[in-house]
């Protein structure tokens, strides 16, 4: 019997439902809307890219890229794939011949079956790959030797060299390219702005885009595995403290008019990797953090080695006296980065926008420079930032670009409709203007050219599929929200004077089509 059990999303993921989605919409619409008015266009990047990308760009040392993207290997050569496997894993006997046998045909076998994938294009077809082919021929061409007798000679050594030699072809192999589900869309739009030489474009380039992104954590209120970000990107140009600060305007501006309540806006400078900036300050902080090792717990003990600056994010009350006291990279910021970020703050006072600064704040991501910012949000416990971003010259260079100047941001949307939900801005449900209850075969014609005149009008038209009893009608009515019943039976449609029926006050009235779509227009 076939397997009856349920399906559910996966871990971390969930559906977004109607009435929920309504709200989605708007906050959606709200973005296009006012990021335009500051001059931005919408990308549309893949969901998927090359996980050396997001390795590079985010950092192999981070949260992100060590522990949480979906990767995958990109190709469907699954039964070569396992053969390579099988190679790899033999250790057959030298004195076996009939093993040394089986083990001659299966490399040959592996061998056609790459050659045949290789001039298909179902693998990449790279120096790499052409020299594996080679070395595994000349290893399959090796090993047939200690099947002919007369070469007994041969020793053992000899033959286990050579496996070695046939299993390392083998292992080096590529059948595709490691691909990721991408955990974050900076390093997609950087990528593009390279790709499609968008520095020939007047600069600065400004680009937003909304979609799903993927990590693999621990799923908690406001943290999923696919989650939704809005995000926006000023790429080129120059590092103008008053971009920094438009571009904050502008998230202010979005929060705004989404009616987001309780925002408190968090900025930092992280200055730049010099000896005399931030390099310093991390080996200082360093120095700092290896006299107070003892009294850390194991995830900051770590961090001293990878990433000493993620220390500061640690929400350990234990560690919280000590982080106090450590060094703070205000203190140890270069003039250019100094001025940068006084010039940061002065432009957001000009722009009315308020501000907290918040010395620890570092940011997760290994791309940042100078300007950090995050936002937090009511309502939403422990996962309360609603948007995080910052400055990022270099990233694009890094990733194979020309130098380039960078700032961006990235919203948490599920987040962002957590809170408004919590202060009450959830959608209300989808309710109906008009319902058509209808009896009669004639009245039904009549109703579907009705329904079709009032929804090209734009009205919300409910039309039931099947003939139904007046009461039961009006009944099914109220159930969906409906303001109306327009109510057509035989009388009706020889009148041609409809009825409709307000479901708040009973009242009833008769209205000919035009009439009706005239007070309906008219409400
Ligand atoms: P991020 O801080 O990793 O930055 O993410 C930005 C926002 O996405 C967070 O503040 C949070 O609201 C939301 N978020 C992150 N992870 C989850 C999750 N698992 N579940 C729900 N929401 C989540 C970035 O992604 C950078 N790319 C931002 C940026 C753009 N910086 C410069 N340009």
């Amino acid at each position: 019997m076939a397997n009856k059990s349920k399906f559910q999303a996966i871990r971390g993921t969930r559906d977004l439902l109607p009435p929920e989605t309504a709200l989605w919409n708007r906050v959606e619409q709200t973005a296009h809307e006012v990021f335009t008015t500051f001059g931005f266009g919408e990308i549309r990047p893949p969901i998927f890219e090359p996980t050396e990308l997001f390795a590079r760009a985010v950092g192999g040392e981070t949260d992100i890229v060590s522990k949480e993207m979906y990767s995958f290997p990109d190709h469907t050569l699954w039964g070569v794939e396992g053969q390579r496997t099988n190679i790899i894993l033999r250790r057959p006997n030298f004195e076996d011949i009939r093993a040394v046998s089986l083990f001659v045909s299966q490399v040959d076998d592996f061998i056609s079956q790459v050659d045949v994938a290789l001039k298909a294009g179902e693998m990449p077809k790279t120096n790499d790959n052409d020299r594996a082919l080679e070395q595994l021929r000349s290893g399959s061409d090796r090993i047939s030797t200690f099947l002919v007798p007369s070469t007994a000679g041969l020793s053992e050594e000899q033959f286990k060299l050579t496996v070695a030699f046939i299993q390392d072809a083998a292992a080096a192999l590529k059948f595709g390219d490691q691909v990721s589900l991408r955990p974050e869309a900076t390093a997609s739009v950087c990528r593009a702005y390279i790709e499609h030489n968008m520095q020939q474009l007047p600069q600065p380039v400004k680009l937003y885009y909304m979609g799903p992104m993927f990590r693999r954590e621990r799923p908690q209120k406001g943290r999923y595995r696919q989650f939704y970000q809005i995000g926006a990107e000023i790429l080129g140009g120059p590092d103008a403290p008053a971009i920094d600060a438009e571009l904050i305007e502008m998230l202010m501006t979005f929060f705004d008019k989404c009616g987001l309540q309780g925002t408190e806006l968090s900025i930092n400078s992280i200055g730049h990797a010099a000896d005399n900036c931030r390099r310093g300050y991390v080996a200082r902080l360093k120095a700092e953090l290896e006299r107070v090792k003892d009294k850390l717990g194991a995830d900051s003990q770590r961090r001293i080695e990878t990433n000493p600056l993620r220390v500061l994010d640690s929400k350990l009350d234990h560690e919280q006296p000590i982080i106090e006291k450590l060094p703070r990279i205000a203190d140890h910021l270069c003039d250019e980065c100094k001025t940068h970020y006084a010039a940061v703050k002065h432009e957001l006072e000009l722009r009315g926008v308020i501000y907290r600064e918040n010395w620890r704040l570092v940011r997760g991501l290994d791309y940042y420079m100078r300007t950090t910012f995050e936002i937090t949000a009511q309502g939403l416990g422990s996962q309360n930032a609603v948007c995080g971003g910052g400055r990022y010259d270099g990233l694009v260079e890094l990733l194979g670009g020309p130098p380039t100047k960078g700032i961006g941001f990235a919203i948490g949307e599920d987040r962002l409709i957590l809170s408004l939900q919590e202060s009450g801005k959830g959608a209300a449900p989808q309710g109906r203007d008009v319902y058509i209850a209808w009896m009669g075969e004639r009245a039904y014609a009549t109703a579907i050219r009705a329904a079709k005149d009032l929804r090209n009008a734009g009205f919300r038209v409910e039309l039931p599929p099947t003939e139904l009893k007046f009461g039961k009608a009006l009944e099914r009515a109220s159930k969906l929200g409906s303001r109306f019943a327009l109510i057509l039976g035989d009388n009706e449609v020889q009148s041609g004077e409809w009825t409709l029926k307000n479901l708040a006050t009973s009242e009833q009235q008769k209205l000919t089509e035009q009439a009706l779509l005239d007070y309906l227009h008219g409400l």
